[in-house]
């Protein structure tokens, strides 16, 4: 089967699509990356070419990355400098399909960039994330990289604490804790685009669904496109909501107790992870725990 009429290929690009839509994907911002089951290999095998030369992964001098843990696997992954509008319109040229060689440490392209480039510049984020997700539960094969409006703005004013930021994000929609239970990391500004980063995302994403790049953007994982995409927005929506009470009020006079998220466990069959419970002095928003 041709890769540009696989649902895979579908289902990416409708995802692209939605995020430009929903307006995280200025310019070239943002990338998104699949690792492949070896079905969808199989039948996709007859349109890959294997003429490709094995590159290094890091872009940035000095950088050794190697990911033993996906070693001989293949990814799809959007493309360097190339725009998410452009993805549904044109997939061939602005996504790759990438296999990593047998120790991990090189890739090369067998499908797609038909126009040239290289696969995206957080390449090594993504395949640090894929792999301590693959090690975490192996049906994790989607890590999505966006610049959702509304959850940077919050890093301007939030204490970059991960309890605090995932408790006041949980206080705005009854949903979130129990879409992400183990809450939202959050790296402070570094760097982007080299191992560094890429490690301290990958150290959140060993427990997290959720990782927030301080006045950048965001990293989520998930099994498929739909929950992956459903992640940000419930996390961008409650972001939303509180730029919205900040902008009314320091303060909140209402929200959700922790009492009453622990009554979301057991019906919802999760277990919301008590850090982020703690008692608050009163209803301003950002306050540390004690
Ligand atoms: P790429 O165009 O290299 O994917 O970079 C976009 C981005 O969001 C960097 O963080
Ligand atoms: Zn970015």
């Amino acid at each position: 089967m041709k890769v540009l009429d696989s649902e895979l290929m579908k289902g990416y690009a409708r995802m692209a699509m939605d995020g430009y839509n929903w307006g995280w994907h200025e310019r070239n911002g943002g990338n998104l990356s699949y690792r492949m089951k070896s079905e969808e290999v199989e039948e996709l095998k007859e349109d890959f070419r294997y003429d490709g030369e094995w590159q290094s992964i890091g872009w940035q001098a000095g950088d050794e990355n190697a990911f033993p843990g996906l070693a001989g696997e293949y990814f799809m992954v959007s493309g360097s400098g190339k725009y998410f509008r452009n993805i549904e319109l044109d997939p061939a040229a602005n996504v790759c399909i990438l296999q990593l060689n047998e120790t991990g440490d090189r890739f090369r392209i067998v499908w797609g960039l038909v126009k040239g480039g290289r696969p995206t510049s957080e390449l090594p984020t993504h395949l640090a994330n894929l792999e301590v997700c693959k090690a975490r539960d192996p049906q994790i094969r989607v890590v999505y990289h966006c610049h959702p409006t509304n959850t940077i703005a919050l890093t301007f004013v939030l204490p970059l604490d991960s309890r605090v930021f995932t408790r006041e994000i949980y206080e705005m929609a009854t949903e979130c804790p129990i879409v992400f239970p183990e809450g939202i990391g959050i790296v402070p500004w570094m760097l982007c685009g080299g191992k560094l980063i890429g490690d301290a995302t990958a150290e959140i994403m060993k427990t997290q669904d959720v990782a927030v790049w301080a006045h950048h953007g965001a990293f989520c994982c998930g099994y498929d496109f739909d929950l992956t995409f459903g992640l940000m927005h419930t996390v961008e929506k409650a972001a939303e909501i509180l730029v919205k009470v900040l902008s009314m009020s320091p303060n909140k006079l209402n929200t959700i107790q922790p009492d009453q998220f622990r009554q979301l466990n057991a019906p919802f069959g999760v277990q919301i992870n008590e850090k982020f419970l703690y008692e608050k002095k009163d209803g301003r928003i950002g306050q540390l725990p004690e």
